[in-house]
């Protein structure tokens, strides 16, 4: 992986949501790496341009995340990436956001930092002040960072039991070719394998793991696969959480992308206008990767 000291495959695998980080700040030189990288994003696949920042927690930062939506107690956090996107530069900002932290959220876990995706209402929180967000920008999701508290962390990744393995759909679930409702089969998936194998393992908010994937000729679709009354659900509404799904979508754009171009796959993302873009009610079109190894 570009920048990164380990493949991108293994830095997937080693990610999780770490939730209870050590009281050490982050380690200064791991800061000024970040910083780099903040500065040198790739380019998001639609084009929007969100800006970045690393920025040390203050007291109360854990606490004051419980009015904004997110869930779950965030134990000594010592840093946040917080971000701020401009309103209206694409269609697909939210995928756009969604791809871009999880970029930098990858970076952080190659430099063994522990980190966890917070979705809320930032924008006019606390942390909208510390990024001075302006008033045409939102600031969609945050994450926190750490050093982590204990070697077991380090160590815990993908393959542990406590960990995502045992609570992601099966392939078949995730994967399906030519038609929605037909299962792809790992063989068919040839070349691909590992690239699908690292969407299926990336997080997403709530765990609902939205995307779906579907192989039609040299063309890789991916749709999303909406929760049943995710988005209607009156505490989302009333806090005006934004689309969350949408950035998971972006996170399984980021991992399909990274683990195809580390194994040397020629592809890039297009819109194919042609398609219908709802399927079903809950499942709606949202980009494909053209392959050009195939
Ligand atoms: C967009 C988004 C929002 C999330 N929001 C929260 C949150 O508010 N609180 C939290 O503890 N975890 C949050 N998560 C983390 C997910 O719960 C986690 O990714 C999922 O349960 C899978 O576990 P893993 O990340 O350990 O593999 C969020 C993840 C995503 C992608």
């Amino acid at each position: 992986m570009k920048n990164f000291n380990i493949s991108a495959t293994e830095v997937i695998k080693k990610r999780f949501s770490c939730r209870d980080y050590s009281l050490e700040p982050v380690d200064s030189e791991k800061q000024e790496k970040l910083q780099a990288y903040l500065r040198n994003l790739p380019p998001a696949p639609f084009g929007s341009t969100p800006r970045f920042d690393l920025l040390a927690a203050t007291e109360g930062d854990s606490k004051s995340l419980r009015g904004l939506g997110t869930y779950g107690f965030i134990k000594n956090p010592s840093a946040f990436i917080l971000g701020a996107m401009p309103t209206g530069e694409s269609i697909y900002d939210l995928e756009d956001y969604g791809y871009l932290m999880e970029m930098i959220i990858l970076y952080a876990t190659s430099l063994e930092l522990g980190t966890c995706w917070l979705g809320g209402t930032f924008t006019k929180s606390k942390f909208a002040k510390k990024i001075k967000l302006a008033k045409n920008e939102t600031m969609p999701a945050i994450t926190s960072m750490g050093e982590y508290r204990d070697a077991n962390q380090k160590r815990r990744g993908w393959t542990s039991k406590t960990a995502g393995s045992a609570r992601r759909l099966p392939w078949e679930k995730y994967f399906s070719n030519i038609m929605l409702d037909t299962p792809l089969f790992h063989n068919e998936a040839r070349k691909y394998a590992t690239a699908l194998e690292m969407v299926r393992i990336g997080p997403s908010a709530s765990n609902k793991q939205p995307c779906r994937v579907l192989k039609y000729k040299n063309f890789w679709r991916f749709y999303m696969q909406r929760t049943p009354g995710y988005r209607e659900d009156i505490i989302k509404k009333v806090l005006r959480l934004c689309d969350l799904q949408r950035l998971d979508m972006g996170i399984a754009m980021s991992h399909f992308e990274l683990t195809a171009k580390e194994l040397g796959l020629k592809g890039k993302w297009v819109v194919e206008d042609d398609l219908n873009k709802n399927p079903s009610a809950l499942t709606e079109y949202i980009v494909s990767w053209e392959s050009q190894d195939f």
